[in-house]
């Protein structure tokens, strides 16, 4: 076997540019849905960032750079994740090494992953939080947060949720249920069903199913949690509703006029061709930063929903990309933010309506606090219902949604 060293230049741009996941393998791997693979191995190096991190600290006397500690992860995944012999991995990783113009530290790699082979696929950090924060793969600082929000046995429960690899995915409302299972067993797929679609294998080409507006993916908890709104006629205002997966769902299955906003033009553009791919009918959008008041709307629509941007804490199994690049000072942000929509949102209910607030977080201070301060300061709400979605059916993600309702 030889490694692309695309692999390498696709995790490089993800650790020394910031690079979403999904953009370098689509820079660097863009017949990925052929390499399922090397795809794998990308998202694999990330999923295990920070275990791997304190077994390189464990295994060199100096920390490499970041270009080493790259190359050093990738062996380390294939070693683990993978089950290649050692002797392949050893001696295709130290080729690699070679070919990315990294010559100088062949050495250096092929000697450290011998020595991790032999010795260092068992060591964990003694340390309790460290240990927790390298079985979950998530930043010590995220990790205090979980243990100071919920304590050390909520937080590990949460952390520790096991996530799967498989896409969620549902029929059009105009195709249906046993339509589309037909269609996977045509295509051969191997799936799993729920009570909303299926879980499907990275290998199945489902996607001309979309094009033709029978099928799109969505989360199992972002269905749950439409789920939980209830609906009893008249106007959805959405708030937050971009790419308009929500919006969508609600507009099918209600037959509701919805109005969708978002406060940026191109994920504006995203709902509308959205909509139309899997002709969804009833959805208006408009470009609107929420925090802005329209006065005009006061009192006005029986369901106002915020799906309000949040952490993405809860969605890892879909969203890797936030263990890496979310900051302590972004997570303060958004909380400032979601205080300032709701409070906004909350204007719009008419009297007797409902207002439904989400997030793909599982962080207290995202979820319970937000609604709790709102109805502190808002004695005309009471809450009718709160949940976390189960994560186990939703694939190791849990979102969190409130339903309160206006006198
Ligand atoms: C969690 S996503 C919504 C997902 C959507 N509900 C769905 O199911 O497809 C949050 C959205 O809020 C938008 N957003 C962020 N700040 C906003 C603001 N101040 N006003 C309106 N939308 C905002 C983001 O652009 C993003 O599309």
């Amino acid at each position: 076997m030889v490694i692309s060293p695309a692999v390498y230049y696709a995790l490089s741009d993800i650790y020394t540019k910031g690079s979403w996941i999904g953009e370098a393998i689509k820079h660097h791997l863009p017949g990925f849905m052929m390499e399922p693979m090397y795809f794998r191995l990308v998202h694999t190096v990330v999923e295990r960032d920070y275990l791997t991190e304190y077994r390189i600290s464990r295994l060199t006397d100096r920390p490499p750079k970041t270009s080493v500690k790259i190359i050093l992860k990738i062996g380390m995944a294939l070693l683990d994740v993978f089950n290649i012999p050692e002797y392949a991995v050893v001696n295709d990783v130290t080729e690699m090494t070679k070919v990315v113009g990294k010559r100088g530290v062949s050495g250096f790699v092929n000697a450290v992953l011998r020595r991790y082979a032999r010795e260092g696929r068992e060591l964990y950090p003694e340390d309790p939080v460290e240990n927790l924060a390298a079985r979950a793969n998530r930043p010590r600082w995220q990790v205090d947060r979980y243990i100071n929000e919920l304590g050390m046995e909520e937080a590990s429960r949460r952390l520790l949720t096991v996530k799967t690899e498989k896409a969620h995915i549902r029929p059009a409302r105009s195709f249906g249920k046993e339509a589309l299972k037909q269609a996977l067993d045509e295509m051969k797929c191997i799936y799993e069903e729920t009570e909303y679609g299926f879980y499907i294998g990275g290998d199945c080409k489902w996607h001309g199913l979309y094009i033709e507006g029978k099928a799109t993916a969505m989360a199992w908890s972002s269905i749950d949690v439409c789920e939980s709104v209830p609906y009893e006629g008249g106007m959805i205002l959405d708030l937050c509703a971009a790419p308009g997966g929500k919006s969508i769902y609600f507009a099918e299955k209600y037959g509701a006029k919805v109005v969708s906003c978002d406060k940026y033009i191109h994920r504006v553009k995203l709902i509308k061709e959205y909509a139309r791919t899997i002709n969804a009918k009833g959805i208006s959008t408009i470009l609107l930063d929420a925090r802005d008041l329209i006065p005009e709307w006061k009192g006005q629509f029986p369901v106002v929903f915020l799906d309000a941007p949040c952490s993405g804490f809860g969605s890892l199994a879909t969203n890797q990309d936030v263990v890496l690049h979310r900051t302590k000072e972004d997570v303060e942000e958004i909380i400032k933010l979601q205080r300032e929509l709701i409070s906004v949102a909350a204007e719009y209910v008419a009297a007797g309506g409902v207002l439904v607030y989400a997030t793909c977080s599982d962080l207290p201070s995202e979820d319970e606090s937000i609604v709790r301060s709102l109805l502190e300061n808002r004695n005309d709400f009471s809450l009718e219902k709160e949940k976390h979605t189960d994560p186990i059916k939703g694939g190791g993600e849990s979102y969190y949604c409130a339903v309160m309702r206006k006198k």
